[in-house]
């Protein structure tokens, strides 16, 4: 079977590393062009490329949408610390090629966003999302906890208190949403056990996205299939 070309742009970099190795095991995929920012660009090589998966930084998304265009490349991105100029250019590129960018390319994290909409059955009790991270993170808070936040407010119908972010050690990610009455507490927690999480939710996210349509993608809607 003929194998799948990835891109990788940040191959250098922590989360570079990890979809490397998990490219390298992947029976389907074949690590074709890893992108580092001190190689030169090779524009011949590029066209070859598959899809595109980019963690590096909001700085690099420009080059990344506009050189995957040019080829009609599909791109998986999964930086974080967006401003609405990358979102604007996130929604500008998804009506020539599919992108897909999710703050967290976790499946568990997929599943609690989902879950969130049932909160709406409790809108009137008090909510507060916290999330840990190791201290090399460089956005507060993350872009999980803004994405958690933004559902968890549109599910209640309210805006709510500011995302408690602590930032220590080595830990790679925990998120929790607290629903507090006067009577009950009720906590959603995800807890990312390794950083391989992220890299087989891109590599399954990529795997998925060059069989779509050009258009604006998250990692929901690899599980549930795309919003109307
Ligand atoms: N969506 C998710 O599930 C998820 C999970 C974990 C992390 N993340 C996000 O993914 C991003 C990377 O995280 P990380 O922990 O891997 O960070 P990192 O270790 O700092 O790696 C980032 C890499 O991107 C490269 N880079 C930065 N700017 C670039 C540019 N303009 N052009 C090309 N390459 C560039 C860096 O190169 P240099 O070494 O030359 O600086 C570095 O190799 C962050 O935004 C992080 O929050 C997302």
């Amino acid at each position: 079977m003929k194998k799948i070309k990835v891109g990788l742009v940040g191959a250098a970099g922590r989360m570079g590393k990890e979809i490397s190795q998990v490219v390298a095991e992947h029976p389907r995929f074949d690590l074709f062009y890893a992108y580092s920012r001190k190689d030169k660009w090779d524009a011949k090589k590029a066209a070859a490329v598959d899809v595109w998966i980019d963690f590096s930084s909001p700085q690099a998304l420009k080059d990344v949408l506009k050189r995957a265009a040019e080829n009609k490349t599909p791109v998986v991105c999964g930086t974080t610390g967006f401003t609405k100029k990358e979102k604007d250019l996130l929604q500008q590129y998804s009506k020539k090629i599919p992108v897909l960018w999710s703050s967290n390319m976790s499946l568990g994290v997929a599943v609690l966003n989902e879950a969130l909409k049932s909160l709406a059955a409790i809108s009137h009790f008090d909510f507060q999302i916290e999330e840990i991270h190791h201290n090399r993170k460089k956005d507060k808070p993350s872009g999980t906890a803004i994405t958690l936040q933004e559902n968890l407010e549109k599910a209640v119908g309210k805006k709510l208190p500011e995302t408690l972010a602590v930032r220590g050690g080595g830990v790679f990610g925990v998120h929790k949403v607290f629903a507090m009455s006067d009577e009950e507490v009720l906590t959603f927690e995800h807890s990312a056990l390794n950083r391989t999480v992220f890299a087989k939710g891109a590599v399954q996210a990529a795997e998925w996205l060059i069989k779509q349509k050009p258009g604006l993608y998250q990692i929901r809607d690899v599980l549930f299939g795309k919003k109307a």
